[in-house]
């Protein structure tokens, strides 16, 4: 279930603690309506729906104070573009966390180290989460220094908003988190698991316009099967992502 939660009443924190055993990650932005939607199809969707999944969306204009509900100000020393003030975000973080712990509290910025399937992986197996979505200049740096358990970039371009970086990395981890995926393996033949890209895969028909499947998929021998697709994923990453296989190698070299 997705919510626009505001700052916190006495009746929905009760409604927050009684829920147990689920992944629960609450974004806080400056935009939730850039988050509604891409958060609302598909896997998300079921995952919600099946309690393994909670997502809520905090809009950090709702804890500024002030007259104009202003959440962004001038950078002092001078320079372009607005900075996400300190106070309503220490309001809102400090509302949450007096209500539970958080694994991680996430700051998405393109400086931040680069999002992973291991990073994904990780996040997958925990509890609570936070998520910052940084604007404009970025956020004041005592957010970061004081709260920010991790900063999180999902490629070296700059997006106007972290909004659709945490969207990238709930779509992302949502789907590992146990139960989500019907079939679980689904989830370790991805590409990138094990540092390979995944094997080419085909449906019905057999032959469409002259164009033939690969014989061995038809032949029934399960472990042909599995040896020609671990040699098509060791082919792809050898031509496309051979960056992908030395880290593997040095991964295994650390033990
Ligand atoms: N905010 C702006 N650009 C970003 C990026 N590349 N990754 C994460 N957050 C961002």
């Amino acid at each position: 279930m997705l919510i626009f939660a505001p700052p916190e009443s006495a009746s929905n924190r009760q409604f927050y603690t009684s829920l147990a055993d689920t992944m629960r990650i609450d974004i806080l932005t400056l935009l939730p309506e850039l988050l509604e939607s891409p958060l609302n199809y598909s896997i998300l969707k079921r995952a919600k729906e099946k309690g393994i999944l909670e997502l809520y969306l905090h809009n950090i204009r709702d804890y500024a104070h002030n007259k104009h509900k202003q959440a962004d100000d001038y950078a002092f020393g001078g320079g372009a573009g607005m900075v996400m003030m300190v106070e309503p975000i220490d309001k809102c973080i400090t509302s949450l966390t007096s209500e539970r712990h958080y694994d991680e509290i996430l700051y998405l910025t393109p400086d931040g180290e680069s999002f992973t399937q291991r990073m994904a992986n990780h996040l997958a197996t925990l509890g609570n989460i936070m998520m910052l979505c940084g604007h404009y200049k970025g956020v004041d740096q005592r957010v970061r220094d004081h709260y920010i358990t991790r900063e999180v970039s999902i490629g070296d371009y700059v997006l106007s908003g972290g909004e659709i970086a945490a969207a990238v990395i709930v779509d992302c981890t949502g789907r590992l988190i146990p139960g989500v995926l019907s079939d679980e393996t689904s989830a370790l033949m991805d590409s990138f698991q094990d540092n390979l890209l995944a094997p080419p895969v085909y449906t019905r028909p057999a032959v469409y316009k002259g164009w033939k499947v690969p014989e061995v998929l038809l032949s029934g021998h399960q472990l042909q099967i599995d040896e020609w697709r671990h040699q098509q994923s060791l082919d792809r990453t050898r031509l496309l992502r051979p960056d992908l296989l030395e880290e593997g190698e040095e991964e295994e070299g650390k033990g």
